[in-house]
This record gives C-alpha cells, sequence and structure tokens, in this order.
C-alpha cells in the first residue's frame, strides 16, 4: 500500500503504526485532523464535523465559515482570526502582515528530495520513502509555500520543510518561517524538554502545559548548551515502553524555537522552526527560502519506541560515510591530561602507553599550533608550535603511528585570536559591526563564514594540515556563541539574515572539508555539548556529549540526550579522579562503565597512572572490543533512571536479539541498603541466556562463568544486582542466548 494516499482532498500519511491526516477544504484551506494511532479509514464527515461548532458543518465540501481561532491549520497563519501563534509572518510590500494560504496543487512521489546546502534525512532508493509536496498560496502577494512531508517504510518518522517562493512582483520580507506546525487535538499532555548549561547539559524536564506558551529556544547562533532542538509530547501516564509520544527534532545547528501553546478550545499546537527573534529574510520576485527540516514522529510504545525510531533512522539515513556503519576507534585525548602544557616527548609518552594498552587513536586536542600558550592566542594560525611540536604535525603523526597507534587532531576553525597572525592580516574577517566594540568571548571572536572568500581560506588551510600528515580523525571544536551579529558583506536590510546566513556558510564547508576527506572520522564539539544537534549529525557522526565526563552527571546527560540520539553518537571518555569539574572521586571502573555506552574513549594522563590502573584500563579496552559492535549497533533500552533512582541502568541488545551487554551503577548508597533487581527489557521471551557479571569473565565470551536465565524471567522476575562492594560501583553483564 501507498505511505500517502490522497482521496477527494483527504490526505493520508500511514506509518507503520501511525496516521497522519489533513483535508482541503472547499475553500482552499488545508485543515489537519488527525496524528495519532494508526487509523485504516478516514471517516471524513465524521472527523472534521469535530472541529465545526453548532451546526456550521455542511458536509465535506464546505467552506470554514468560523472564526479560525479554532481551525486546526496544518500551516497557520496570521492577521485572518487565528490569533495563536503562526508559523509564517511577513512583511507584504503594502506594510501589512496578512497571509491567506489557499491550497494550489500536490504532488506526491517515490523518495525524497534533497535540501540544498542544508543538512537532512535522506533515502538510499526511492522505494524506502514517499513525499508529499502541498503547495499553497497567498494570491494578493504571491507567495508560494510548498509543505514537503517525507514518510519512510516501517517507520513512523515524517519529515517536514517549507520553501517559500516569491512568485510575486514584489519584495517579500520573511519575518518568520518556521519548519512544522500541528494542532493537536489534546489539552492535558506534558512536554519534556532537554534543558542546562555548559558542563550540564540535556538534562530532561517534563511538565505538564498549562493554556498559554511554552517555549524553549536559543539566541546563540548554535543550537546552544541551554536548550536542545528537541521537545516531546507525552501523556501523564507515558513511561519508558508504553504511552504516547509526539516528538520533534530540528535538523538545525543555528537558532531555533520550539513551542507548545494550549488554546482557548483545549488544542495543544507545537511549532519548531528557525527562530524568529533577530530574523528576516528578504525575497525578492523569483527568489526562494527553503527552511529546515523537522523529524517528527508518533508512537505509542512510550520513550523507547520514541527513541529506537530516531536512533534508527539517524544512524542510517542521516549520519553519511564510511563510519556510519564502523565500529569507532577507541580512543584517548589529551585534553585534561596536560591541556595547554606539552611537548612532542610528553605526547609520545601518552601514546605508547595507549598503545599498549590497546587504545586504537591518539587525539592532539587544543593547543598545538602558533603559540598558543592558554585560551588568549593563535586560533585562526594552523601551523604548529615548533617549540613544542619541533617535528611538526606530519612528523608528529608519523611518530604516534609508529606506536602502534593513529593520530587524531583538534581545530576550532571558525575561530580567530586577535592576538594571531590571522588577525594581524585580515581583522574585518572577524563577525563585528563597525563602530562597535567585538565581545571576545573565551578571548575569542568568530570567522565571518558568511563570506565565501574567508571559507575559502579556511578550506585551504585545512586542506593542507589533514592531508600533509597521518590524520586519522578530526575533532571539530567551537567555543562560543556568536554576538555583534552581522557581515561586511551584506547590505542593511539583510543583516538580519546573517545568523542563518552563518549556518549555510558552516554547512557548506563541513560538507566541502568531509566530502575531500572521506577517510577522517570527524567529531563535532561546542565547549562540550552546544550544537549536539541532528544538523551537526549529517557532516560529522559522532559528537562530544559534554565538557563534564563526571560519570554520575554523564549518566543523567546520556540518558536523555539518548531520547533522540543513538550511543554511537555520543563521544564518552574515561576521566581522572577526582573529576577536573564536579571534584568527585569515582571508580575507574564506574568511569569506564559509563563511557562505554558511547564511542569510546579515555581523557587522562595514562602515564601517570599505577600499574594496576593501566591493566585496568587494559581490560576494559579489551572487553569493550567485545561489546563495540552491540554498543554501536545494536538497540539501546533504558532500564533504571538517574533522574528518579539511586541507579541508573540501560542496556544494548543486538537486532538478532541474541547477544546484550547491560550497565548498571551505583548512584546513591546508604549502609544497609535493600537488595536490588533489574528487570531488563527488549530480549527473546522465549530465549535462554547466559549471563556473565564482570570484565574478567565478560572477556571470555561465552566460555565465562555464569548463570542461565530465560529472556523471560530476566524481563519478568529480574536479574538479581550484587551488593556494592563501594559506592558508586558499577556492574557490567555480558548476555549469550544458548
Ligand atoms: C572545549 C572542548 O569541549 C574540550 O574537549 C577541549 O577540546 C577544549 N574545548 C579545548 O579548548
Amino acid at each position: 500500500m501507498s505511505l500517502i494516499t490522497e482521496e477527494e482532498g483527504v490526505f493520508h500519511l500511514r506509518g507503520q503504526y501511525s496516521s497522519y491526516v489533513f483535508y482541503v477544504l472547499n475553500d482552499g484551506r488545508v485543515m489537519h485532523l488527525y496524528w495519532g494511532a494508526g487509523i485504516r479509514e478516514i471517516n471524513l464527515d465524521s472527523l472534521i464535523s469535530q472541529f465545526f461548532r453548532g451546526d456550521s458543518f455542511n458536509g465535506r465540501n464546505t467552506d470554514f465559515d468560523g472564526m479560525l481561532d479554532s481551525f486546526p491549520s496544518e500551516y497557520p497563519t496570521y492577521g485572518t482570526s487565528d490569533f495563536r501563534t503562526p508559523a509564517i509572518e511577513v512583511e507584504n510590500i503594502d506594510g501589512s502582515s496578512i497571509v491567506d494560504l489557499r491550497f494550489q496543487k500536490y504532488n506526491i512521489f517515490k523518495g525524497k528530495k534533497k535540501l540544498v546546502g542544508l543538512p537532512g534525512v535522506y533515502t538510499e532508493s526511492d522505494n524506502e520513502a514517499e513525499t508529499l509536496e502541498l503547495t499553497l498560496i497567498d494570491n494578493i502577494s504571491k507567495l508560494e509555500v510548498v509543505l514537503s512531508y517525507s514518510i519512510f517504510e516501517n517507520s513512523d518518522v515524517i519529515i517536514r520543510s517549507v520553501k517559500l517562493n516569491n512568485k510575486g512582483k514584489s519584495n517579500i520580507k520573511i519575518n518568520r518561517v518556521l519548519s512544522t506546525s500541528v494542532d493537536l487535538k489534546e489539552n492535558s499532555m506534558e512536554m519534556i524538554q532537554l534543558s542546562g548549561s555548559w558542563a550540564r547539559e540535556r538534562r530532561m524536564f517534563r511538565e505538564k502545559l498549562l493554556p498559554g506558551s511554552r517555549i524553549i529556544d536559543s539566541t546563540r547562533g548554535e543550537s546552544s548548551h541551554q536548550q536542545s532542538p528537541f521537545i516531546a509530547l507525552v501523556d501523564k501516564n507515558t513511561t519508558e515502553y508504553e504511552g504516547r509520544v509526539y516528538g520533534f527534532s530540528f535538523v538545525y545547528s543555528g537558532n531555533f524555537i520550539a513551542q507548545a501553546d494550549l488554546d482557548q478550545f483545549g488544542t495543544t499546537r507545537i511549532l519548531m522552526g528557525i527562530n524568529p527573534f533577530d530574523f528576516n529574510w528578504t525575497l525578492k520576485p523569483g527568489e526562494s527560502f527553503q527552511a529546515p527540516e523537522v523529524a517528527m514522529l508518533f508512537t505509542g510504545k512510550g520513550l523507547h519506541g520514541l527513541s529506537s525510531q530516531y536512533h534508527n533512522i539517524y544512524s542510517k539515513r542521516l549520519a553519511r560515510g564510511v563510519f556510519r556503519d564502523k565500529e569507532r576507534p577507541i580512543l584517548i585525548n589529551n585534553w585534561e591530561a596536560t591541556y595547554f602544557t606539552f611537548n612532542s616527548k610528553k605526547i609520545i609518552e601518552i601514546a605508547s602507553k595507549a598503545s599498549e594498552a590497546g587504545i586504537e587513536l591518539f587525539v592532539l586536542d587544543d593547543g598545538w599550533f602558533g603559540h598558543r600558550d592558554s585560551d588568549n592566542s593563535s586560533l585562526g594560525d594552523w601551523f604548529s608550535d615548533t617549540k613544542k611540536l619541533p617535528e611538526g604535525i606530519a612528523g608528529l603523526s608519523d611518530m604516534v603511528n609508529k606506536k602502534g597507534i593513529k593520530f587524531g587532531i583538534w581545530v576550532e576553525p571558525e575561530m580567530i585570536s586577535v592576538d594571531s597572525e590571522l588577525y594581524k592580516r585580515n581583522p574585518d574577517w572577524c563577525i563585528h559591526v563597525p563602530n562597535r566594540d567585538r565581545t571576545e568571548i573565551r578571548n575569542q571572536l568568530v570567522l565571518d563564514i558568511t563570506r565565501e572568500d574567508v571559507r575559502n581560506y579556511i578550506f585551504d588551510i585545512l586542506f593542507k594540515l589533514f592531508s600533509g600528515s597521518n590524520i586519522s580523525y578530526v575533532k571539530w571544536d567551537m567555543n562560543r556563541p556568536l554576538t555583534e551579529m552581522g557581515s561586511s558583506k551584506l547590505p542593511a536590510f539583510r543583516q538580519r539574515e546573517f545568523i542563518h546566513r552563518y549556518n549555510l556558510g558552516l554547512y557548506d564547508l563541513m560538507d566541502r572539508v568531509t566530502t575531500a576527506f572521506p577517510n577522517i572520522l570527524f567529531e563535532s564539539c561546542s565547549g562540550g555539548g552546544a550544537r549536539f544537534d541532528a544538523g551537526m549529525m549529517y557532516y560529522m557522526p559522532q559528537a562530544w556529549v559534554s565538557d563534564n565526563m563526571d560519570p554520575l552527571d554523564r549518566l543523567k546527560n546520556q540518558w536523555s540526550t539518548s531520547y533522540v540520539f543513538p550511543p554511537i553518537m555520543m563521544g564518552a571518555h574515561v576521566c581522572s579522579s577526582p573529576n577536573h569539574l564536579s571534584g568527585r572521586v569515582t571508580p575507574l571502573k564506574t568511569r569506564a562503565a559509563v563511557a562505554m555506552s558511547g564511542a569510546f574513549g579515555y581523557e587522562l594522563d595514562i602515564t601517570k597512572l599505577s600499574e594496576d590502573e593501566v591493566l585496568e584500563i587494559k581490560e576494559q579496552v579489551e572487553f569493550f572490543k567485545l561489546v563495540r559492535g552491540v554498543v554501536q549497533f545494536g538497540e539501546f533500552y533504558r532500564y533504571l533512571s538517574p533522574y528518579e533512582n539511586d541507579a541508573a541502568s540501560w542496556g544494548f541488545i543486538n537486532v538478532e536479539k541474541s547477544e546484550a551487554f547491560v550497565m548498571y551503577t551505583v548512584t546513591e548508597r546508604e549502609a544497609n541498603q535493600e537488595i536490588q533487581t533489574l528487570k531488563l527489557y527488549g530480549l527473546d521471551l522465549t530465549a535462554d541466556y547466559l549471563v556473565i557479571e564482570g570484565y574478567e569473565e565478560g572477556l571470555k565470551g561465552r566460555n565465562g562463568k555464569g548463570v542461565v536465565l530465560g529472556g523471560d524471567f530476566l524481563m519478568n522476575c529480574g536479574l538479581r544486582v550484587p551488593d556494592s562492594s563501594c559506592p558508586l560501583d558499577s556492574f557490567v553483564w555480558r548476555l549469550f542466548s544458548i
């Protein structure tokens, strides 16, 4: 059956277990009718009558004759009696703000188009998806609005985006163009948002919606540490494995808004798109504007249902390149080991000790270029500091490779320090507004990558660096938000286009660089997790979750990040103890258990550890190599939430359900603690599993000592968790079906 059907004006998008329905009225208005669990046949009259008051409904070929304030609109506008938040807002040539969109035409086709210059979910063959393009027009201004919906086989994900075409003869100033808006006939939903701060990114908050608006957004030029471009609406009783969830994830890295409005009639309107604050875009006659994509989905299978579908689509049809399907190398990064104070001798010592422990990649972080001994200089001067590294990056990468370990490097290409050769040569290349101060954050300014000449310069210098040495991995950092936003190359009337143009420039640059180096693994980073978003994942298949590696804090962060992003996309490292940010002392095994739930690595001075600790690391590395496939390509299950319990647990199960890896961390411990049991989820109920606890036995695989328990037993009676022997203890299990 087709995924998208149209019958007498009724459009039905059929997900695997969901339906999304709207209807074109006689007057050309497009009415949203339903989004939720799958419906076989739509009884149109019955459904539309639910939105007409009194007896104003005259059958299917009707006009809407009431106030639009109660009209569930597929793309709400302003100025014609819908007083709620619109999806689009413009300034017409006559100064008015009215937009009145009416149906013009539609097109349904197999596959999905690529958005020019923007990240997006893709298909590998046209049979994987179907797309509907619905064209609406304002008959006075001739602004054409093309709503695009793509729906995938065996999935409930709908990718929505919007394109504007100015078909008129006058300029239209676009003040707001959101990528999606859905009017749900729901009046008592709770909203989940992921909010926080630097080193405390993406904490989960869940609150009931009240009449009025709930808004989360970013005005920082990046998706931000403070808010994440994702929200979910859930019922009060929705849990991990049961209940309804509506998810919205923005495939974009700049300023965004996500909003849920509960109106006077008990309708909830959800909007998501580019933040209209400090934004406008002038569309000249004949010009178009493409708004980024939102990946929306409905599931009746709880928060696990939500994340399982996001993981699937983001890991297979958003991430690209050879690393999409490859196990990620176990790395060691020198940032918290040395900060800016190192030389090649120190680097070789770390790399060599790491290599002996089985670690596969050494990453040289900040401080290797110009004369960068602190964060107040040299950004932009991407040539090596010969005082620290006399052999240069080419020589150093060779030396590191000779120790049997790959070499990776940190760069922050979007930035410029005032104390740099680049700034001396091009003081006007940074983002600034003439005659105003240039605000330095972390002692640095940002390059104006809306300019093609600046992008070309950055590309050339990165090209030389990456092609001149044996570089297998690049960490692309971005350590400050944007200020004094504006470009010397834009006319005054286009200055508010700047922030979006910055992100378009970034996407262009990343596309060129990653295409030129398909065999380099790129990891994005933004002072930790300020750009942990689906936009970045299109170019770089993994991202640094947070600068905070404290395992207890990470449990919360990784738990809620996993609502949208699969563990393979999360850079997760073992830090030293006490942790440099929280000061907390934690066992090495617990730091490893938490970091193993992602793109695993270490970020400590391995040369300063005791022999016993190095042996422990060796065992962890060997162990992780055995479970890496299940962790990075299996299905992820959250078992015990760190937000609600004195312990946290999650697990990974391979597609065949024949192998699993489970971790459990104690987050609080009392004397004479209650006995802990852990109920698993996602196993084969009919299979028996050999359950092996601990690294030592786990290393023996199916020959390890363990206990045999049924999948049904593990899921219903649960697993006895050993008594913990120290505070913040942790346990790992490998499961094999027998
Ligand atoms: C911020 C990153 O998140 C850190 O891991 C490190 O790379 C520093 N920047 C270096 O300046």
